[in-house]
């Protein structure tokens, strides 16, 4: 059970501008709502509202799985908040496939890479200006995942997108510091979230085990609430962090395997 922790400083953000994608629900929902709890003004995106996507934010219906659709959300994003200080790149999915690597389509390879990863260099890309117009104390923070660390051979697609998700901010986090631009990585374990429930549910049913099970093994005793991941975006992307850039921080209740 997640212990809620003390309540969060609600000026630690304030005057923040942020994009978060991928807030309508699951970790992107938790991260919007944290921000907002932190006194920052947030833009968010997804193909669909849902009725947990965060009342406090702008809700901007987009797929960022296209260059096109990426332009359009950067372009309405700075429309309404005039400016960015904030990017949390959050909006990714993985889907399984049994059978081998060689049995994915190109064309899964190719829509693995464009969500979970080309979708984060454009969208950063787009917002770029503005962050340096920011200037210090601007962050971006990639969601990554421990299927870069440790890839399920069924999740081999989507392992190695986010596997280039993180090589991507570790190199985008040196050439941004000399204008105080951090680039930090937060690589979740297993979190319950729609999205994730969905996936663990397709293993669960190949393997023959509840879906509880799949969680079964992890060191802190449970799986991970969407406010676990929250609380890591939420840290990186303040002042709290500001010695802090080029880091990929794992949180997975210590069930990733490696020193
Ligand atoms: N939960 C976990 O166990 C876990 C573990 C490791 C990493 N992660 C990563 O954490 C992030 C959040 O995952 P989650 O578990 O919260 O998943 P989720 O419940 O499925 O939420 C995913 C969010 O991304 C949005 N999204 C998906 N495809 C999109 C597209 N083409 N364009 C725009 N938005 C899109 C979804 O909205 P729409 O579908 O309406 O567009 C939704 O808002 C993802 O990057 C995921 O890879 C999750």
């Amino acid at each position: 059970m997640f212990r809620t922790t003390a309540s969060p400083d609600p000026t630690e953000f304030a005057g923040r501008r942020a994009v978060v994608t991928g807030g309508s629900r699951g970790i992107g929902a938790a991260i919007v709502q944290r921000l907002l709890d932190g006194g920052a003004t947030v833009v968010t995106s997804a193909r669909t509202r849902t009725d947990v996507t965060p009342e406090g934010a702008t809700f901007i219906a987009g797929d960022v799985s296209t260059l096109a659709g990426v332009r359009t959300l950067a372009a309405a994003a700075l429309d309404v908040l005039g400016g960015v200080d904030l990017v949390v790149n959050n909006a990714g999915a993985a889907r399984a496939h049994l059978g081998g690597a060689d049995a994915i389509p190109d064309e899964e390879w190719i829509d693995a890479l464009d969500l979970n990863y080309l979708s984060v260099v454009r969208l950063t890309n787009a917002l770029l200006p503005a962050l340096r117009e920011s200037g210090e104390g601007a962050a971006v923070v990639n969601v990554s995942s421990v299927a870069a660390l440790t890839p399920p051979p069924a999740l081999i697609h989507y392992g190695a997108a986010k596997a280039a998700l993180i090589s991507y901010g570790k190199a985008l986090a040196s050439e941004l510091a000399p204008v105080g631009i951090r680039v930090s990585t937060v690589t979740p374990g297993n979190v319950l979230t729609p999205g994730a429930d969905a996936i663990r549910q397709d293993f669960a049913d190949a393997l023959g085990v509840s879906l509880a099970e799949t969680t079964g093994a992890i060191p802190l005793g449970r799986p991970g609430d969407p406010r676990d991941i929250a609380e890591a975006v939420a840290f990186l992307a303040s002042d709290r962090a500001q010695w802090i850039t080029g880091t990929n921080l794992i949180v997975d209740g210590g069930e990733h395997p490696s020193t």
